[in-house]
């Protein structure tokens, strides 16, 4: 499987500012093309048919959260169609900051990784245990509970347009990275389950994510059951950006 990069940019950007980031990202892939790498932007709402157009090919695009209806009376809300009419092919599900700070449980991350799977979107499904959790020997059964709450009714078709993203709250915007035992050992964990859930389950990416930079993108690449990287804060410059996409090779 492809190692894919991809890059959550978060509420930042207007358009101008979105459009000369993908735009950058997209020539220098064009001019020394990355082929062992799957490259993946998830603009704001606003700027995914800009970053969409400025891509020309070279990455996907995709949203960082939608609504599960086709239409409707959902005031603030985004639908899966709208999402292939800006040009996005991926849909980011459960990130932390809609698990804790818009308070979205379970049961609604798992309805809408159902609809957008049946709306042909690729899900990326972010998992991860808070401080707490982990200081209290909970890191299997957290990512045990979203992780089967939400693909335990998928069927196996779903292989191929799943991504697991792995990324400890302790380690989002913090600058502190998890480990590399913290990584391993949570990578196995989730590579087990996604053994349980699906027969192919090692067909299924899972991602880091959590303070990654330039610096430590190659040491995490390297290890086991580690697929890819979801970046947040060193995404938002073209030149940081492109430095984890090419790190490693
Ligand atoms: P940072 O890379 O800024 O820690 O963000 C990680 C993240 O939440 C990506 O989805």
């Amino acid at each position: 499987m492809k190692t894919i990069i991809a890059a959550n940019w978060k509420m930042n950007k207007t358009r101008p500012q979105a459009v000369a980031v993908a735009g950058d990202v997209a020539a220098s892939l064009k001019e020394s093309p990355v082929p062992e790498r799957e490259v993946l932007i998830f603009p704001p709402a606003t700027c995914l048919d800009c970053v969409s157009a400025a891509a020309d090919n070279m990455y996907e695009t995709g949203i960082q959260n939608l609504y599960p209806a086709e239409e409707g009376a959902f005031t603030g809300e985004i639908a899966p169609g709208m999402v292939h009419d800006a040009g996005g092919t991926w849909a980011l599900i459960g990130h932390s900051e809609r698990r804790h700070i818009f308070m979205e449980p379970d049961d609604f991350i798992a309805t809408k990784v159902n609809f957008t799977l049946a709306h042909d979107l690729k899900v990326m499904l972010c998992v991860g245990e808070t401080l707490p959790e982990r200081e209290a020997g909970q890191l299997r059964a957290v990512l045990l509970r979203q992780l089967t709450s939400a693909l335990s009714g998928q069927a196996a078709g779903a292989v191929g347009r799943i991504a697991i993203a792995y990324e400890p709250v302790w380690a989002i915007g913090t600058g502190k990275t998890a480990g590399s035992q913290e990584i391993l050992e949570a990578h196995e964990i989730i590579r087990d389950i996604l053994r349980m859930v699906f027969t192919s389950g090692d067909e299924v990416p899972i991602l880091y994510g959590g303070s990654v930079k330039p610096a430590n993108a190659a040491e995490i690449l390297a290890l086991d059951n580690v697929n890819g990287l979801l970046v947040g804060g060193a995404s938002l410059e073209a030149r940081s950006f492109l430095d984890i996409v090419r790190a490693g090779l």
